[in-house]
C-alpha cells in the first residue's frame, strides 16, 4: 500500500470511530468510514487459504489475487474463491508479480517456513501489510531481519499464532499472572501428534505437471523432486523446516513464556530422536524433549507422533503451568485448573477452576485484529517481535537437538555464547539467484 493510501485508511478509520461516537457527522460527507481493505495470498494450499476464507468473512475485505507454484493448487483455489465471492481474482505463479499490483493493500504469506522471509521482506518493500505465518522465519537470522524491515518499511505484520487473539488464553494467562497458582515452578508444552503415521520412504521422480518446482525449492538446495518433501509434508525436513518443534511448539512455547512473563532461557538442552519410526523417511525427530532452563524455572517442550498421550486428561496439545497451589492447563478447547492434593504445598481452600470453554473463533478474530491494525496502524496481537521471539526459541531447542549439547543464549548481544558451532545454525545458505535481502 502507499503511503498516501495507508493514510487515507488511517484516516478512514478515525472518522468511523468519531462517526461512532458523534453520529451527527455522519451527514458532513466525511470520507467512506468503511474503506475497502484489498488482500493477496501467497501460499494457497492449506492454511494460506483457511485464512484467505477468514479474510473473506471480515465486511469490506477483498481479494484481487492468488498465487501459487502449483497451478492445480491455484486453479482449484481461483474457482473456490470466485464462487464464494463471485469475483475472479488475477493468478500469480511468482510472488513479485503480486507486490507489483498497486491496488493490493496486505498480503497473506501461506508458503511453506522456507518461503516466508523473503516475500515477507519484499511485501514490506513494496508497501503491503503482511499476515505471515508461522514460524515467522527458517532460521534465527530470517527473524532477526524481518523485524528490521517491518521497522524500516513501518509494516503492519501479524503472524499466524491465532492463539494470541483468543479470548480463553488471555484469561489463562491473567489467571495465572495474577499469582493464583502460586509460585510456578515448571511449565510443559506438549505437542502429541496422534494422528500422523509413518513416511515410507519412495523414490525421487518428476514434479507434478503444472508444478514450477525450482521456484517452490527457492532459495533451499537444489534436488530432485520427492513427494515426502512436498505439500504439507515437507515440514519434516530440514532444508524446509523444524518438525513439530517448530510446527506447534511456537504456538504452545508461546505461551508458556508469555504465562510467565520470562522471555531469556539460561540454558537449553533437547533430547529425541527417530525413536517411532526409525528407518522412515522423516528427518526431523518424531519424539523429543527440550528443556529450558530460566534459574528459578524450566519450561519442557515435549512432542512425539503417532501417540496421543494420555497425560492432562488426554490432551493431544497444551501448555500446563504447575504451581504451588494447583496445575492450570490450556490448550485450544479452554483452560482449567485442578488443585493441588495432599502436597506439602497444597493450600487450604483452593479448589479446582472447571474448564472455561474457548470460543473456537481465534483464527477469525486474529484476522479481525489485523484488519483493524491496519486501519489504525496498531501493533496487532502477535507483531512481528513475539513472532520473531517465538521462532528463535523454538529454533534454540531444535539446534540444541542437532548439537546434542547443552547450549548457552546471551540475550543481550542476541547469540549464543562463545559457541561459533551452535551460531553457524542460525543461518542458512542461500541458493541463486535468491540471497538474504539488504534492509
Ligand atoms: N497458524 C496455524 O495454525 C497453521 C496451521 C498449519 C500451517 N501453518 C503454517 O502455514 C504455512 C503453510 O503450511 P501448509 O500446511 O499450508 O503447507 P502446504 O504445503 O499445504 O501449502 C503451501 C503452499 O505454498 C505453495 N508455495 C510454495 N512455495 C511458493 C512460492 N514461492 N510462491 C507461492 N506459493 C508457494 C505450495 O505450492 C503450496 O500450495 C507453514 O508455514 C505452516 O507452518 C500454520
Amino acid at each position: 500500500m502507499t503511503n498516501d493510501r495507508r493514510t487515507f485508511i488511517k484516516q478512514s478509520a478515525t472518522v468511523a470511530t468519531a462517526m461512532s461516537v458523534f453520529p451527527t457527522l455522519m451527514n458532513a460527507g466525511c470520507v467512506g468510514a468503511n474503506e475497502k481493505i484489498v488482500v493477496a495470498l501467497i501460499g494457497c494450499n492449506n492454511q494460506g487459504w483457511t485464512n484467505l476464507v477468514s479474510f473473506m468473512k471480515q465486511p469490506n475485505v477483498e481479494c484481487a489475487a492468488l498465487c501459487d507454484v502449483d497451478q492445480n493448487v491455484l486453479n482449484k483455489r481461483a474457482a473456490e474463491l470466485e464462487k464464494m465471492t463471485g469475483k475472479k481474482p488475477a493468478l500469480y505463479g511468482d510472488f513479485r508479480k503480486v507486490l507489483e499490483q498497486k491496488d493490493i493493500d496486505a498480503v497473506i504469506v501461506g508458503t511453506p517456513d522456507h518461503w516466508h522471509c523473503i516475500p515477507m521482506i519484499y511485501a514490506a518493500e513494496a508497501g503491503k501489510d503482511v499476515y505471515c505465518e508461522k514460524p515467522l522465519g527458517y532460521t534465527i537470522e530470517e527473524c532477526n531481519l524481518m523485524v528490521k524491515a517491518t521497522k524500516r518499511y513501518k509494516t503492519v505484520v501479524q503472524v499466524g499464532q491465532w492463539q494470541r487473539s483468543d479470548p480463553h488464553w488471555l484469561e489463562a494467562v491473567n489467571y495465572i499472572q495474577a499469582g493464583n497458582l502460586g509460585r510456578v515452578r515448571s511449565v510443559r508444552a506438549w505437542s502429541y501428534v496422534g494422528w500422523k503415521k509413518s513416511i515410507p520412504l519412495i523414490a525421487d521422480g518428476s514434479a507434478p505437471t503444472g508444478v514450477d518446482y525450482n521456484m517452490w525449492l527457492g532459495p533451499r538446495p537444489e534436488r530432485a523432486f520427492n513427494q515426502n518433501r512436498f505439500h504439507a509434508t515437507w515440514r519434516w525436513y530440514w532444508d524446509y523446516a523444524g518438525g513439530v518443534m517448530t510446527d506447534w511448539g511456537v504456538h504452545l512455547l508461546d505461551y508458556a513464556l508469555f504465562g510467565m512473563n520470562q522471555y531469556v532461557p539460561k540454558s537449553i538442552s533437547s533430547n529425541g530422536g527417530k525413536y517411532a519410526f526409525p528407518t522412515d523417511a522423516m528427518e526431523t525427530p518424531d519424539t523429543m524433549m527440550a528443556m529450558y532452563d530460566f534459574g528459578d524455572f524450566g519450561i519442557l517442550w515435549d512432542h512425539t507422533i503417532g501417540i496421543y498421550g494420555a497425560q492432562f486428561k488426554r490432551r493431544g496439545h497444551g501448555v500446563a503451568f504447575i504451581g504451588e497451589y494447583g496445575t492450570l492447563i490450556v490448550d485450544r478447547a479452554g483452560w482449567e485448573v485442578m488443585a493441588e492434593n495432599k502436597s506439602t504445598s497444597a493450600k487450604a481452600g483452593f479448589v479446582d477452576v472447571p474448564i472455561k470453554q474457548g470460543t473456537n473463533k481465534g483464527l477469525d478474530l486474529h484476522v479481525a485484529n489485523f484488519i483493524d491494525c491496519m486501519k489504525t496502524r496498531n501493533k496487532p496481537n502477535c507483531d512481528i517481535e513475539i513472532g520473531a521471539h517465538i521462532a528463535r526459541f523454538a529454533q534454540m531447542g531444535n539446534i540444541a537437538f542437532r548439537l546434542g549439547r547443552k547450549i548457552v543464549w546471551d540475550g543481550e548481544k542476541q547469540e549464543f555464547l562463545n559457541d561459533p558451532e551452535a551460531n553457524a545454525l542460525t543461518k542458512a545458505e542461500y541458493r541463486a539467484p535468491w540471497s538474504l535481502p539488504k534492509v
